[in-house]
């Protein structure tokens, strides 16, 4: 995974230390539209929705100014439905560096010229969700002619040679025993990996947990293969720490500790605050301290480990040597 060069991590660092103490948000995702090109099986989004109230560009701006998070998270829905995707960009990055910003999208709207343009207006690093290293991530996604389409674009773009690209890769008792291959097909396209967990939550469908003794022992021989390929290019974009919570929330059947609201929230499309995109209740920009009052002090919701929480459930030391040693990667060269 690209480095990020020293100034740029010490910034991050820097606003993530009065963040955490001030009690501000590390990661904000903004779902920038409800509506979806995809009815993925482990989703709750899907199709089209009413986008008459989305906020436009320029309201983002506001909301940085205001919460002034380390990393962005540019989601949905599908992201890439909003033609002004590139605007809004502009809007959270107002030509600075921070906040890092990653895009999270299906790519089933990518083009390589959408690509360089999002690149120029200040996306960080590309986020491509992959469930199968095959034409069965068009079932489970339920849109035809996807993984062609990934197939094609990624390693093109990976040629670019700009290595911001990470497949993002839910794992669920359909796709556990793809763990590996979905590593050997990101290896075969020059991109970098990161694996999320399933969360029933979502949807209330427990079918695609993998929490039987079998399933956790496939899972955990699968991860031990993976973890003995990881290498000092960071290409395994998880950290250690992370897989091994990761193999927990299977086994348990979930996480406490959840910070959501507090560390880390969720920016409606209308503009609303949301603790995450999981818990419906909504505050406006202006009552973030009754969020944290309300929701984050009595949270007792331990039913997901989206990759936004395995970043922030850590001590801050943990958190700040993992991004200076991993997810940022301190390095002095550009
Ligand atoms: C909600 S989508 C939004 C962005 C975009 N549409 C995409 O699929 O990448 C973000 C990520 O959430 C993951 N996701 C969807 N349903 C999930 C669930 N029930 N549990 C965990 N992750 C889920 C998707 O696989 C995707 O990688
Ligand atoms: S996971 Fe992403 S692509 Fe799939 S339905 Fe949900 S929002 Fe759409
Ligand atoms: S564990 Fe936290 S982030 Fe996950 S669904 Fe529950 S409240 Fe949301």
């Amino acid at each position: 995974m690209r480095k990020v060069p020293l100034a740029e991590s010490l910034r991050i660092i820097g606003r993530g230390s009065s963040n955490w103490l001030a009690n501000r948000p590390i990661v904000v995702s903004f779902e920038v539209t409800d509506a979806c090109t995809c009815y993925c099986k482990h989703c709750d989004h899907g199709g089209p929705r009413d986008e008459a109230r989305n906020l436009r560009p320029a309201d983002y701006r506001r909301y940085v100014e205001e919460l002034r998070p380390c990393v962005v998270q540019i989601s949905g829905g599908e992201p890439l439905m909003r033609e002004d995707v590139v605007e809004i960009v502009r809007s959270v990055k107002n030509g600075s560096t921070l906040p890092y910003t990653i895009l999270v999208s299906n790519w089933s709207h990518m083009t390589e010229e959408k690509y360089l343009a999002l690149r120029d207006a200040g996306i960080d690093q590309f986020s491509v969700s992959l469930d199968f290293p095959d034409e069965r991530h068009d079932d489970f996604r339920v849109y035809p002619g996807l993984y062609r389409q990934l197939e094609d674009l990624i390693p093109r773009l990976a040629k670019l040679g700009h290595d911001d690209i990470v497949l993002n890769s839910c794992i669920t008792s359909e796709n556990l025993g793809e763990i590996e291959t979905i590593a050997d097909k990101a290896r075969e396209w020059g991109v970098n990996l990161c694996y999320s967990a399933y969360s029933a939550r979502r949807t209330g469908c427990r079918d695609y947990f993998p929490g039987s003794p079998a399933q956790l022992a496939e899972l955990n021989a699968r991860l031990d293969r993976v973890e003995a390929r990881r290498d000092s290019t960071n290409w395994l974009v998880n950290a250690p720490s992370t897989i091994q919570a990761t193999r927990r929330y299977f086994a348990t059947g979930g996480t406490p500790g959840c910070k959501a609201g507090l560390r880390f929230l969720v920016v409606t499309a209308d503009g609303a605050l949301q603790p995450c995109s999981m818990q419906f209740k909504r505050y406006s920009l202006a009552e973030r301290d009754r969020m944290i009052r309300e929701f984050t002090a009595v949270n007792r919701c331990d039913e997901c480990y989206v990759s936004i929480r395995s970043y922030l459930d850590k001590s801050f030391p943990q958190l700040l040597w993992e991004n200076v040693s991993g997810f940022l990667s301190v390095t002095t060269s550009k």
